[in-house]
């Protein structure tokens, strides 16, 4: 409902300086409400509620426990004791039936009482949530040092979209301490977000206490040394530094117990067939060969599988039974994803196997492992969840699958009626760069900006209506090769994991990206109380090249429009004397734009820094006989023509253009005949992600007979260059582009087709 006062609502949202400043005659709030995620609807009435020592809190048993969790809240937070008899005011909670879904609430705040209903303690917890961003930043530290805090009254009605909101961690790649698991599920909880996926085994580490096992603890959980630097980076090198840890079982019944008084419950990872090293390092019986490997010490995807065997199968459920007695909730994740198949190719038992139970081949093999643990799993009571690699021969019959690579996984799970979890890569995965500065910290590479998050529809287009309600939700995955620490952890998962939670969450209708960054403005505060190493990118300068009638032109643009950008041509920082930007700046020869955002006393962002070189395709016409993958595709067709390099570290920038699997046609038309002395370009080839440069390029100039191929050698650069040095007047180019083909054997993604990256595009 769109009524007059919601206008005023969102008028005050945006305008929150003048507000203060005009309202000095009134009662000052301490917190204008910014709620995120952003409720179903919201409205603001006239008057406050005033907390104080002389109010009363009061529930009934059942939301007790929540009661409690806010009275410690505010106690933690201020000055404020809450009493328990009725005096100036009262918070009172109400259990009520008429709210059918279980995580809903009405909260409504009114001079003289606050009330919080809902139809079960999870929606109590989430309007509680709600009342918590309408109190001070200062809470959140127990730095508010008064004794009473005024409450704008309103009216909340509020409940989610998708009843799945997810939070991943890594803890095999890197571990982390119990203290940081549940700050993370706190901060979690804070904004709505209600389960925890705790990826507890991998080939670097194995994170739970097995106490059948102990060489779990003794051998899988530490590895010998770590890779420094980015896996890409060759050769690798070590740190020679022994690494590890375990989480025990009592440390885990902690963190359940917490998790369950924040509505989070926590879904444990048991990864199986694939990333299974350390465990096979400390059973060697576990695999196919028997011969002895050590704990991964770098990243990737490693051959040393799970062998089925019996007893194979015995380890997992003797797992799996210390597993399902620690965490109460539904799910298991039995992890499925990256298992290559070499082992099983040469194992004798595993080549038996699939013919004893008839199956097509490796793939058969896989679901057969799968569907064998479900039968235990759901014997125990319990389902499944694996990644989507379980689709491959054949689901496992009441998995539910977690979609990672794009949104096919939970297109095809869907229309076999099977519920799904949508956590592509493209939108979800929160161990990608968030910045294109060069400046960010290492991470595994691709770019996932916080608006790009924002932007996700976990619901699939090709879904009919019916085939939509199989989606339950969707995840932010947080993988941790590149997060040695806690504050890195953080700086990865925040803001971005504030974007998903208005996804998960809010309504469409009530979404709006301008809208989500002054509130967040305000989330911040609290995030600093919370000592949360955040990522703020929100008044960092982008830049986007735009070619009007063969002429280039940059726009600059910030998040906020309470700054302004600054700008130098002249190849020095900007200062706050530099000229400010107002309209897009005309390229007419080869600059360096340096930019950054300032309030009228200071710079308040880092430099944005931009290279253009002129060179005789700027602005020109460009064609290609298939299209760019939606994904990597940023910058449109002109990304390779308009004088900008693709970051050398980040190929999900406005600038690469990448392409799914496919040989290639470019043709290039310079508008007219012209002298033509070099082309050059470069291709990615981070094959860690799946990226290889061609195979081959050839180079030819429609209307002339010259024709050029040239073989691609397969480097291990990151990054080919490719420069052709000619003699030729001519108006056309066409570059042919021939796709690596499929990724080898022992490669990360192998038996998938490879991607093509293709930077500018450089005629002189
Ligand atoms: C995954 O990212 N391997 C699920
Ligand atoms: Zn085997």
């Amino acid at each position: 409902m769109w009524n007059f006062k919601r206008i005023k609502f969102f008028f005050i949202c945006s305008c929150i300086v003048l507000f203060f400043n005009s309202c000095t005659d009134e009662k000052q709030l301490a917190v204008i409400p910014a709620i995120i995620p952003v409720p179903s609807s919201q409205q603001i009435n006239d008057g406050i509620f005033e907390m104080s020592n002389s109010t009363g809190i009061f529930s009934d048993d059942e939301f007790k426990q929540v009661a409690d969790f806010l009275k410690s809240y505010i106690e933690y937070g201020s000055d404020i004791k809450l009493k328990s008899e009725a005096s100036k005011n009262v918070i009172s909670f109400k259990k009520d039936t008429s709210i059918t879904n279980e995580e809903g609430y009405h909260l409504k705040i009114a001079s003289n009482e606050i009330t919080i209903a809902a139809s079960s303690a999870k929606g109590a917890f989430y309007a509680i949530q709600t009342l918590r961003q309408l109190l001070p930043a200062s809470f959140e530290n127990g730095a508010y040092k008064e004794s009473t805090v005024s409450i704008q009254n309103l009216e909340i009605t509020d409940a989610p979209q998708f009843k799945y909101r997810g939070m991943h961690l890594d803890v095999g790649r890197h571990f982390f301490p119990v203290d940081f698991i549940k700050k993370y599920i706190d901060l979690m909880s804070m904004l709505k977000m209600n389960t925890f996926h705790w990826h507890l085994t991998e080939d670097q580490g194995w994170r739970i206490e097995i106490k059948k096992y102990p060489k779990l603890q003794e051998v899988a959980a530490y590895r010998n040394e770590t890779l420094i630097g980015h896996y890409s980076d060759q050769p690798h090198k070590f740190d020679g530094k022994r690494y590890g840890g375990f989480y025990t079982q009592e440390q885990i019944k902690e963190v359940v117990k917490y998790a369950s008084e924040r509505q989070v419950t926590i879904i444990p990872e048991i990864e199986m067939p694939g990333h299974a090293q350390a465990a096979i390092a400390a059973y060697l019986e576990l695999g196919c060969t028997g011969k002895p490997i050590d704990v991964a010490t770098k990243w990737g995807v490693f051959e040393d599988i799970y062998c089925p065997k019996e007893a194979t199968f015995k380890f997992l459920e003797d797992v799996i039974d210390e597993v399902v007695a620690l965490f109460p909730g539904k799910y298991i994740h039995i992890g499925g994803d990256e298992a290559p198949k070499t082992r099983w190719k040469n194992c004798a038992h595993c080549q038996a196997l699939i013919k004893k139970e008839g199956l097509k081949d490796e793939h058969g093999l896989q679901s057969y492992f799968i569907t064998r643990m479900e039968k235990y799993i759901n014997s125990k009571g319990k389902q499944i969840i694996g990644w989507d690699e379980i689709l491959e021969g054949g689901l496992a019959p009441n998995a539910t699958v977690m979609s990672w690579r794009g949104m096919k996984g939970a297109v095809t799970a869907a229309q076999q009626h099977h519920d799904v979890i949508l956590t592509p890569g493209a939108y979800c995965y929160f161990d990608h760069y968030q910045s294109t500065k060069e400046d960010e910290p290492l991470a595994i590479g691709g770019f996932l900006p916080l608006e790009k998050v924002y932007s996700f529809n976990p619901i699939p287009k090709e879904l009919t209506k019916k085939e939509a309600k199989y989606v339950l939700g969707a995840q932010g995955n947080v993988w941790t090769e590149y997060m040695k620490d806690s504050k890195q952890v953080e700086y990865m998962a925040f803001p971005r994991m504030v974007a998903l939670s208005e996804v998960v969450w809010s309504e469409n209708k009530n979404k709006n990206f301008e809208n989500f960054k002054n509130r967040l403005e305000f989330y911040q505060q609290r995030l600093d109380a919370r000592d949360v190493n955040y990522a703020n990118h929100l008044y960092e300068v982008k830049g986007k090249s735009e070619i009007k009638e063969g002429v280039l032109f940059m726009d600059l643009k910030t998040s906020s429009n309470t700054k302004s950008i600054r700008y130098t041509l002249d190849g020095t920082a900007p200062n706050i004397n530099s000229a400010v930007y107002k309209n897009s700046l005309l390229v007419d020869k080869s600059v360096t734009i340096h930019a950054a955002s300032f309030d009228s006393k200071k710079q308040v962002s880092g430099v944005f820094k931009e290279s253009i070189k002129m060179h005789k395709a700027v602005g020109k016409k460009i064609t290609f006989d298939v299209a760019p993958s939606e994904k990597y595709n940023a910058g449109g067709n002109a990304a390779l023509i308009n004088g900008i390099s693709g970051s050398d570290k980040r190929y999900g920038d406005n600038e690469w253009l990448g392409f799914d699997g496919k040989d290639v046609e470019i043709t290039i038309d310079l508008g007219k005949e012209m002298d033509v002395n070099s082309i050059a370009t470069r291709f990615n080839n981070q094959t860690g992600s799946w990226i290889y440069a061609p195979s081959q390029v050839i180079v030819s100039f429609p209307g002339n007979d010259e024709f050029i191929p040239i073989e691609l050698e397969q480097s291990k650069e990151k990054i080919v260059d490719l420069k052709l040095e000619t003699k030729i007047v001519t108006r056309y180019i066409k570059l042919k582009l021939i796709n690596y083909g499929v990724i080898p054997d022992g490669k990360q993604g192998a038996g998938h087709k490879s991607w093509l990256f293709i930077d500018e595009i450089i005629v002189e």
